[in-house]
């Protein structure tokens, strides 16, 4: 039995849209690795959003905050949607998700892409596009124009107003995102495209020489590539399988990453990771989030496809609790259950029974326990 000083500490944090329903299914999946697998992990579940707004007066309230603050791994749902209307700009802004990134320093931001060709059918790049997809963009999450000073809304003299923000990288932070993808790179297969858009701004320049400087000084073995942003939104589309690892700034990721979940046939299945530094007692704090979003259209209907959320519950056991072998017995019970026809609204061909997000839930727990069980036989 491990003490609770070998317990990883996970915030579960369903957050708001369709984020409370889908998290009650990956839940419901860690649940399955701790009772089954006696995966060291205790969960405390925190809500943030538009009821404890109305509560405290907080869209994160100080239990969350705390929960959070203590978490080595925070599992997130989603935030945004016509709530956010209900509460005022510095209300929102004070607990937003951007203002966690920065707060925990989450600066590698992992999206995988994987084509499934269990779900060819249903999506909406053709099949010879989609075989063979397999790459993974790093954003860079804490820096970059999202957060660059100055920014703001002015009038003019003349009456106009100016919106402006501003981009911005320094060295550090362009070394250490693209240290992580080198890192990265050489578990796969050993290529990094690095995307920037030099001919234009001076922070791209300037990215492209870091990400130069730090391959001759450290990793010369990985095969590294240049290409820009406009470029690549087209490569995606037009040949995705040419890609291994990618990294970029952190708008150019925010758009590419929505483009290359077309690559991997829905954006309803891809998982994220967002990393912090590592510390002097080796811990790496983390925040695993479906890269979907509120999706408030259908928040409340139970028909969100949970798999994006479970299959971030994979990158939590392979990158945060140290257990590779649980991460790929969950990926193949995702697997298993799609290939025997399971499919949620979003990735249904046609004329295919729709399963609501708590019965696709079910399908992958039953693929857990069976997955699990030939583990044990052929051990
Ligand atoms: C994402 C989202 C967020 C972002 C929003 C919700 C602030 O689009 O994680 O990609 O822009 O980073
Ligand atoms: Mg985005």
């Amino acid at each position: 039995m491990s003490n609770s000083s070998n317990m990883v500490k996970v915030a579960v944090v369903g957050g708001e849209g369709i984020g409370p329903e889908v998290t009650a299914q990956s839940r419901r999946v860690l649940d399955w690795f701790v009772a089954r697998r006696g995966v060291p992990a205790v969960m405390r579940d925190a809500q943030y959003g538009l009821i404890p707004y109305l509560a405290t007066g907080k869209v994160l309230p100080d239990e969350t905050a705390e929960a959070m603050d203590e978490a080595d791994a925070i599992l997130w749902g989603a935030t945004g949607g016509p709530e956010t209307k209900e509460v005022p700009p510095a209300a929102r802004k004070a607990g937003s998700l951007l203002s966690l990134r920065r707060k925990y320093d989450l600066y590698a931001n992992l999206r995988p892409i994987v084509a499934n060709p269990a779900l060819a059918d249903s999506a909406p790049l053709k099949p010879e596009v989609l075989d063979g997809v397999d790459f993974v963009i790093i954003r860079e999450l804490t820096s970059g124009i999202y957060f660059g000073e100055p920014r703001g809304i002015v009038t003019l003299p003349d009456g106009q107003r100016r919106g402006f923000n501003t981009e911005q990288y320094n060295t550090n932070q362009i070394r250490r995102v693209a240290r992580a993808a080198f890192e990265l790179a050489r578990t796969r297969k050993n290529k990094v495209c690095s995307v920037d858009k030099a001919n234009v701004l001076e922070t791209s320049v300037l990215w492209r020489e870091e990400v130069i400087a730090l391959h001759k000084e450290e990793f010369s073995d990985v095969e590294l590539t240049h290409l820009y942003v406009d470029n690549v939104a087209m490569q995606i589309v037009r040949e995705p399988r040419q890609f291994d690892v990618m990294v970029m700034g952190n708008i150019f990721g925010d758009i590419l990453s929505d483009c290359a979940a077309m690559a991997s046939g829905s954006l309803g299945m891809l998982p994220s990771a967002s990393l912090g530094p590592i510390d002097r007692f080796g811990r790496r704090k983390a925040l695993y989030e479906p890269v979907h979003g509120s999706a408030p259209d259908i928040a409340g209907k139970g028909i969100a496809n949970p798999l994006g959320s479970i299959l971030s519950v994979a990158m939590m056991l392979r990158l945060t609790l140290n257990r590779p072998e649980d991460a790929d017995l969950l990926e193949r019970a995702v697997q298993s259950a799609l290939a025997s026809g399971a499919r949620t609204a979003d990735i249904a061909e046609p004329g295919a029974k729709k399963l609501s997000t708590a019965e696709m839930g079910d399908a992958v727990l039953g693929a857990l326990d069976k997955v699990a069980g030939r583990a044990r036989e052929h051990a």
